[in-house]
């Protein structure tokens, strides 16, 4: 427990989560002065049990673009609970197909069939197979520093080994390649590539956009040695990057995109892998490919239809976009201002990382914020890198309220 944190009157709740759920999680929360519990949740902010209320800069690590508990979701969901429709298994149920012909209308390109899962590592999983299905036992080529998800399919994919090394060994057949490096990507490529997995923009170690023209020299090796194209979108979809879908940023279509997250509206869990109907003719051979018991159940279509309108209704991602480059021109300047403490910050929309001279200096900048109201933590898979992905909701004047706290942490933190 950091010493200097006042122990909280949730205490009681933090030793039994530390006991019967996670050992781990409570220390990193102590160090951050974050040892509350969560008594509300309401757009881009955070309440907890001694009333304090926080904005929200972690955004659910991307779940909740729509906001937390937005109300139109909440009330589609109670409207189709209480129409007391929701397994229908054996039989086929309509919002399912609904959900289905949304996303194919909203998919970039020609991507059309969809399977609606449980979470964005079970669609990668999903992803995956249907890779395997179509080119055999080839080799599924994945970018260094990426992240996936904790599935087996999903971590052998992930290229940050502090998350993999306990889990050994791994699914084989995958190579990963340095992000944003052509031609390390296409000297890898052999008669046993059978597909290429990568996230657009790079988040979990740090932000990491893709160089000018890479993503459409993916593409175009894919094309030349026929290989499968699969876009991890799961955290960068629903508006995050500015955009509905973060490659529609650079005119590439892949052959399958992984979605999940937002998809279900901050409140339903749900990923969705998407493809191209070529390559989803084959889907169908394999009943056991992923099916799985609460697989596109209603209330998680129910959520990702609502969404999704949602989204168009207020033009998240527009909006998004504005927010975003006002935060990321706000952290720039501070970084040529403090130096000794900030090294750079980068990002599209609102999926911004500041990058700091080291992890201890971003904890002190996240504990700073925390104090000052804000949530803001350092990256998962690089303690230097602090993340900033609040709701796309967050009003103008919240953003305002983040960068005043932002250049208070950077004056006590310089001058420490
Ligand atoms: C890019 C990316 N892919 C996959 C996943 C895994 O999704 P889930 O946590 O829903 O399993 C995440 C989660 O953070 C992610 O950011």
């Amino acid at each position: 427990m950091a010493s200097g944190i006042e122990l909280s009157k949730d205490m009681n709740l933090y030793e039994s989560y530390g006991r019967f759920i996670s050992s781990s999680y409570p220390p990193f929360l102590n160090k951050l002065g974050l040892n509350k519990v969560a008594v509300k949740a309401q757009g881009a902010t955070i309440t907890d049990s001694d009333g304090k209320t926080y904005i929200d800069c972690v955004g659910g690590y991307g779940l909740f673009n729509l906001g937390h508990n937005n109300p139109e979701i909440i009330e589609s969901l109670t409207h189709q609970l209480k129409e007391q429709q929701l397994f229908t298994k054996p039989l086929i149920s309509e919002i399912q197909v609904r959900m289905a012909e949304l996303i194919a209308k909203i998919a970039p390109g020609d991507l059309e069939c969809s399977f609606i899962l449980n979470s964005g590592s079970e669609a990668i999983d999903c992803a995956i197979k249907l890779a395997r299905l179509h080119r055999g036992g080839k080799t599924i080529i994945t970018a260094q520093k990426s992240f996936h998800g904790h599935t087996f399919g999903a971590l052998t994919a992930s290229g940050i080994p502090s998350f993999k090394r306990a889990f050994q060994p791994l699914l084989p057949g995958f190579i990963s390649v340095p992000f944003g490096d052509i031609e390390a990507l296409e000297r890898s490529i052999s008669l046993e590539t059978g597909a290429v997995l990568i996230e657009p923009i790079q988040h979990e170690a740090g932000i990491f956009l893709p160089p000018d023209g890479y993503l459409q020299k993916v593409r175009k090796l894919c094309d030349e040695h026929n290989l499968i194209m699969i876009l991890d979108e799961i955290k960068t979809g629903f508006g995050k990057t500015g955009r509905m879908f973060a490659c529609e940023h650079y005119n590439v279509v892949p052959d399958i995109l992984v979605l999940g997250k937002s998809l279900g509206g901050g409140l339903i869990p749900t990923g969705a892998v998407v493809a191209k109907s070529h390559l989803w003719k084959r889907f169908g051979l394999s009943f056991a490919m992923s099916a799985s018991s609460y697989a596109g159940n209603v209330l998680a279509c129910r959520a990702g239809i609502s969404a999704i309108r949602y989204i168009q209704r207020v033009n998240l991602p527009a909006d998004c976009a504005e927010k975003g480059k006002m935060l990321l021109r706000s952290f720039r300047d501070y970084v040529a201002e403090y130096p000794d403490i900030l090294r750079s910050a980068d990002g599209l929309g609102l999926l911004i990382g500041i990058e700091t001279q080291s992890p201890r200096i971003a904890l002190e900048l996240a504990v700073e914020m925390i104090r000052r109201g804000v949530i803001l933590v350092p990256a998962f898979g690089s303690s230097s890198v602090l993340m900033v992905e609040p709701p796309l909701v967050i009003s103008f004047k919240q953003i305002r309220a983040v960068v005043d706290s932002f250049a208070a942490a950077c004056v006590k933190v310089n001058g420490t």
